[in-house]
């Protein structure tokens, strides 16, 4: 527990310990600092750990090196920013260092990143002598509270994202809060909309503290932001522990997320996540519309909060073509049949299975600019 002085108030930061179970047992800890967490997550027996980390990340690194000086050696792989990351030639360097320094089982892998490092770091954890313990140390609001979160590892292939992985549960994550206060504002909110889809698909209390006051749901030194960085947590959380492996409920994760992958693809990758489902949720909210499940208020919330945050909510007409080919390769597809997690109101999910090409088009043209 650390006391912060804020100008007009002082407030209690509490670190908050979110269990994760039936999904691997292992504790998401959010709070500010996080270095005695790091003692204790750190495996009883690990003589070695590979401390895979971004460029940026540099000077965090050295410091967990020099902690544990003397004690567990801590050897530092930096790797390429982004998705660049999570390639089996970033991969093969990281095997390669700990085959050169002699792992074994007993050793761990830590993940000090956004969510392509942790992502990354998780698969070299999961693959080194059929795994090895992984703590994931997060660095991006997408990474605390989705990336890090429930045991998804793997890389890219040419053909596609996340085409190599494993599910592979984590030792621990530690959501070091204070590592976002450096972050450029337009990443805080564009991870935010990971918080924001948990709200909508589970805890309406998010969407309710956005509305109330956005300025404290989004600064990463409030602590409205813990609590809603908790809540998304503990979403998450709940929806792991009841379907690890992805075989039903988990897809539910993936709101907004069917066309906000097509938009990434469309765009090269160079539209942050978070901006991609966005316009993805509001397509979601339009298609539910459509097909009688959610009402005008239902969608005109996700515009007003999804807006409040500055993230996009329309995309350019004219490239439906694209868009649609890149929706049936999604991972839901079922026999190439495209399948939406839409909502039946907010805070409570449905599928949408095979909906006609009219009813997406419809709702495609409600996004258009
Ligand atoms: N990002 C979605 C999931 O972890 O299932």
């Amino acid at each position: 527990m650390r006391t912060r002085a804020g100008a007009c108030e002082e407030v209690t930061v509490e670190t908050q310990r979110i269990p994760v179970v039936n999904a691997g047992e292992y504790d998401v800890v959010i709070g500010r600092g996080l270095g005695d967490e790091l003692e204790r997550a750190m495996p009883a027996g690990a003589k070695k750990a590979l401390l895979v980390h971004q460029p940026v990340q540099a000077r965090r690194a050295e410091a967990i090196r020099e902690r544990f000086a003397g004690r567990v050696e801590v050897l530092t792989a930096e790797v390429p920013d982004a998705e660049d990351a999570k390639r089996i030639e970033v991969a093969g360097f990281c095997w390669g260092v700990m085959g050169q320094a002699d792992f074994t089982r007993t050793d761990a892998v830590l993940g000090l990143g956004g969510g392509a490092v942790t992502d990354l770091a998780g698969f070299v954890a999961a693959t080194w002598l059929r795994g090895v313990p992984f703590v994931a140390l997060p660095t991006s609001v997408l990474g605390m509270v989705d990336a890090a979160v429930g045991g998804k590892t793997g890389i890219n292939t040419t053909e596609g994202k996340n085409l190599v992985g494993a599910f592979a549960a984590p030792a621990a994550v530690l959501a070091d809060l204070d590592v976002l206060e450096t972050l450029p504002r337009n990443d805080v909110l564009a991870g935010f909309a990971e918080v924001v889809k948990c709200g909508f698909i589970a805890d309406t209390a998010i969407l309710d503290a956005v509305l109330a006051d956005v300025d404290a749901a989004t600064d990463p030194a409030s602590p409205v932001f813990a609590d809603l960085v908790a809540r998304a947590v503990r979403v998450k959380a709940e929806v792991v522990g009841e379907d690890f492996r992805e075989s039903g409920r988990r897809e539910i994760l993936n709101y907004g997320h069917t066309l906000g992958h097509a938009i990434e693809y469309a765009e090269r990758y160079k539209w942050r996540h978070g901006s991609a489902i966005s316009v993805g949720m509001v397509f979601a909210a339009e298609l539910a519309r459509l097909v009688g499940r959610l009402d005008d208020d239902g969608v005109a919330l996700h515009r007003e909060v999804l807006g409040s945050l500055g993230l996009p909510l329309t995309y350019p007409s004219g490239r439906w073509d694209t868009l649609k080919g890149a929706m049936r390769r999604d991972k839901k597809s079922r026999a190439g049949l495209l399948r939406f997690v839409l909502l039946d109101g907010i805070g409570r999910t449905s599928i949408l299975n095979g909906p006609e090409d009219h009813l997406l088009f419809t709702a495609y043209g409600e996004i258009g600019e």
